[in-house]
């Protein structure tokens, strides 16, 4: 590119500027930044600024590529948690930026860490404790959460690596509680064959959580009352609809999805296990995907040898993810330039010490899995 642009860091600035002229000041303060920084995005990202990722993951990847990058600064195109997880991970020298720090995850909102705390004493009081107990968390959660499953013979999982963890921790543990994605837990403890009267549901608004002290003595998983509110659109209705409609057709839905829908599709798995899965599939053949519509968007365009299709007819877009926009993605990088670093994501020193003992058991775990 030849055009240096003049920077401006008003972010109301960027609100009124073509999408090309934000396409292009982005590019020129990644050309000037090189290897100082760089760009991660989550496959849920709207394509205006996926076009911008160097590297682009589910939330297990990104948290290893975290670990892993050498830039002064990573940008962080996600949600909050996930940025969270860089920054834990990350070097202490590295800035971890969240160009819109309202991008959150309203599932990682249903669990906060007095709440967690809580409950854990009420299983204590009940003596529930004195079995093996292991704290396990979705990475959708806070870095506190996180911290609590580090100093408590915990981890954390995503969805990519739910089935090695529980593996590991339903042969080690007597029972596991796990936050806050109810679905995850209650699809990945089925694949163990866990029947459903060993799993109890806890209402952090209740006492016990809703529950006996004899269901929770009896329960083997203990999952929080917690749900994606995109993934919770689709119903076992639209498995029926498209099957009835489009003979043929495979289904295929993230595990954030009911019991319900998980049980009636053919395969589910992460975002990067749906993608893999579309690219691996052979030419003519049929997908309704149960996962957030950008993903499947690009799905549609990367192979138009396939039908692919959004497993429900409305619209499935996590609006948080889509706050992260090119202008603040662009304001964030010229404020770069200038050496300005907005919107920077800092764990506390304690919690990121412990909840860097949780994720990087889980990084270990899963690594040591595979081989
Ligand atoms: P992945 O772990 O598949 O990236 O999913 C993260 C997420 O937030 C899905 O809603
Ligand atoms: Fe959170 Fe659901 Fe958005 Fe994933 S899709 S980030 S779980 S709100």
């Amino acid at each position: 590119m030849s055009k240096v642009l003049e920077t401006t860091q008003i972010l109301e600035d960027y609100l009124v500027m073509s999408y090309e002229e934000l396409h292009e000041r982005i590019e020129l303060a990644r050309e000037e930044l090189g290897k100082r920084i760089v760009i991660l995005g989550h496959h849920y990202q709207r394509d205006d600024v996926i076009r911008h990722a160097d590297l682009t993951g589910d939330s297990y990847q990104l948290s290893v590529m975290a670990s892993q990058t050498e830039a002064e600064y990573i940008v962080f195109c996600g949600v909050h948690f996930m940025a969270e997880s860089a920054d834990i991970l990350g070097k202490d020298s590295q800035r971890v930026i969240l160009p819109d720090l309202g991008a959150g995850c309203s599932m990682a909102d249903m669990a906060t860490i007095d709440q967690v705390e809580d409950a854990w004493e009420q299983l204590r009081e009940i003596g529930v404790l004195k079995s093996k107990v292991a704290p396990i968390t979705y990475m959708n959660s806070s870095a506190a959460i996180k911290a609590f499953c580090g100093r408590n013979e915990g981890v954390v999982c995503t969805s990519s690596n739910a089935v090695p963890l529980f593996d590991i921790y339903l042969k080690e543990f007597d029972k596991m509680f796990f936050f806050p994605d109810q679905h995850l837990g209650r699809n990945t403890g089925a694949k163990f064959g866990i029947p459903l009267d060993k799993m109890a549901l806890w209402n952090p608004h209740e006492e016990l959580g809703g529950n006996t002290e004899e269901e929770l003595h009896e329960a083997k998983l203990i999952l929080w009352r917690g749900h994606c509110s995109v993934h919770g659109r689709f119903k076992p209705w639209h498995v029926d609809k498209i099957r009835a409609d489009i003979p043929g057709v495979q289904v295929l839905v993230h595990p954030e999805c009911t019991r319900e829908v998980v049980e009636m599709s053919d395969l589910n798995g992460s975002t990067s296990f749906i993608i893999k899965t579309v690219e691996n599939a052979p030419s003519g053949s049929k997908w309704a995907i149960g996962t957030e519509v950008n993903l499947v968007n690009r799905l549609q365009q990367r192979f138009p040898d396939k039908e692919v299709l959004l497993l429900a007819p409305d619209l499935c877009m996590c609006a948080t993810m889509y706050r992260i926009a090119p202008q603040n993605l662009a304001w964030a990088m010229e404020n770069l330039l200038d050496g300005t670093v907005v919107n920077e994501i800092v764990v506390e020193a304690e919690t990121k010490h412990f909840a860097g003992i949780a994720l990087e058991r889980m990084i270990n775990l899963t690594e040591a899995k595979k081989n």
